[in-house]
C-alpha cells in the first residue's frame, strides 16, 4: 500500500511515520496544504492512501482576528483541496477531526454522528474541513482528543513542572480522555489495513474518562511527586479575568464502541501515560 503523510512533523505525523515507516511522509516544507496549486502539482500517481495530519491546533491563537485566515485555510480548505485531488487521482483520505467541533454538553460519550456545535474558532474550522473530508466517499474520518506525542502537550507540560518542582492549579470539570499519539496512529493503521467500512470514527486512548487535573496528577505521581501537589479548579475560575481564551467543552469523552467493533482496542491511557513516561527524565 502506498501511503502519503502530510503534516509529518507534528505529533500525529510522528507517530505515523513509525506505523507508516514506508510512506512518504511531508512536512509543511515539502508540502504546505494550504497552497492549492502545490497540492494540485503533487505527484499523486500510484498513492493508495493520504493521511492527513497537518493543521492549525493552537486553539488559543486561533481565537485571534489575525489569525482566522490562517486557521481555515489550513484547517478547512487545504481539507477541499485535498478532498479534490482524492477524487481526482482515486486515493483514500484519512483526515483528523477534533472534539472541539462539539459543545461538550452532550450527555455521557459522545457518538460519531452528533451533529456538530463548536464552541471556539479552531472547533467551527475542525467541523467545516470535516464536512470536506466526508463530502468524498474514500474517507477515514479520525476523531480524537487531547493528544500526546512527540511535540508540545499536556503531559510534556507537567512533566516540566513537576520535575522543576513547581505545583501547579489545574481545570477539574473537563472530563475526556488522553489519546497517545502511537496509539491513534495504530488505530488508523488498522482502518486502513483492514479495509474498514469508510465513514467517521472516535478513537482515543481508552480507560476511565479523567479530568485534566487527573491527568496532571498521575503524572505528578510518574514523576515522584505527590498527587497533593496538583491544585483542582473550575475552569471559569481557571481563565477568568483572560483574554483571548477559546471556550472549551466540558465534555470530551468520545464514545469508542465503533472503533472496538472495527476490531481495534486503544490502550488504557493511564498505561499509555506510564510507557509514554517511562523513558529518561
Ligand atoms: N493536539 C490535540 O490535542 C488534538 C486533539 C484533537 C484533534 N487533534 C487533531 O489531530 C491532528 C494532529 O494534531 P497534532 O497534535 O499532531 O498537531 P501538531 O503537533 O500541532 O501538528 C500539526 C502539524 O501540521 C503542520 N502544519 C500546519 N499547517 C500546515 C500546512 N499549511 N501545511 C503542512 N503542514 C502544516 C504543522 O507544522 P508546523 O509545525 O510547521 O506548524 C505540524 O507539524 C490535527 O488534525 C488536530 O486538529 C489534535
Amino acid at each position: 500500500m502506498n501511503a502519503v503523510i502530510l503534516g509529518a512533523g507534528g505529533q500525529l505525523g510522528r507517530a505515523l511515520r513509525q506505523e507508516f515507516p514506508d510512506a512518504i511522509a511531508l512536512g509543511r516544507a515539502e508540502l504546505d496544504v494550504t497552497d492549492a496549486t502545490a497540492v494540485r502539482a503533487q505527484n499523486w500517481a500510484g498513492v493508495d492512501v493520504v493521511l492527513n495530519a497537518a493543521a492549525w491546533t493552537a486553539v488559543d491563537a486561533a481565537e485571534d482576528p489575525a489569525h482566522h485566515a490562517a486557521v481555515r485555510a489550513a484547517n478547512v480548505d487545504a481539507v477541499g483541496y485535498l478532498a479534490a485531488a482524492a477524487e481526482e487521482h482515486g486515493f483514500a483520505l484519512v483526515h483528523i477531526s477534533s472534539e472541539y467541533v462539539f459543545d461538550g454538553t452532550h450527555p455521557g460519550p459522545i457518538p460519531e454522528d452528533l451533529p456538530p456545535s463548536p464552541l471556539s474558532v479552531y472547533g467551527r474550522s475542525k467541523a467545516d474541513g470535516d464536512a470536506h473530508a466526508t463530502g468524498i466517499e474514500r474517507h477515514w474520518l479520525v476523531r480524537t482528543t487531547w493528544v500526546v506525542g512527540e511535540g508540545s502537550n499536556f503531559v510534556r507540560t507537567m512533566a516540566g513542572l513537576a520535575d522543576r518542582g513547581i505545583s501547579p492549579t489545574v481545570v477539574d470539570d473537563q472530563i475526556g480522555r488522553p489519546t497517545f499519539a502511537a496509539d491513534l496512529a495504530a488505530g488508523i493503521r488498522h482502518l486502513v489495513e483492514t479495509g474498514a467500512p469508510h465513514g467517521t470514527y472516535n478513537l482515543t486512548s481508552d480507560g476511565e474518562p479523567a479530568s485534566w487535573a487527573d491527568v496532571a496528577k498521575a503524572v505528578f505521581t510518574a514523576r515522584g511527586r505527590s498527587a497533593d501537589d496538583v491544585t483542582p479548579i473550575s475552569t471559569a475560575e481557571y481563565f477568568a479575568g483572560k483574554t483571548g481564551i477559546a471556550p472549551r467543552p466540558l465534555n470530551s469523552v468520545l464514545d469508542l464502541s465503533k472503533i472496538r467493533e472495527a476490531g481495534f482496542r486503544p490502550r488504557d491511557w493511564r498505561d499509555a501515560l506510564r510507557s509514554h513516561l517511562g523513558g529518561p527524565r
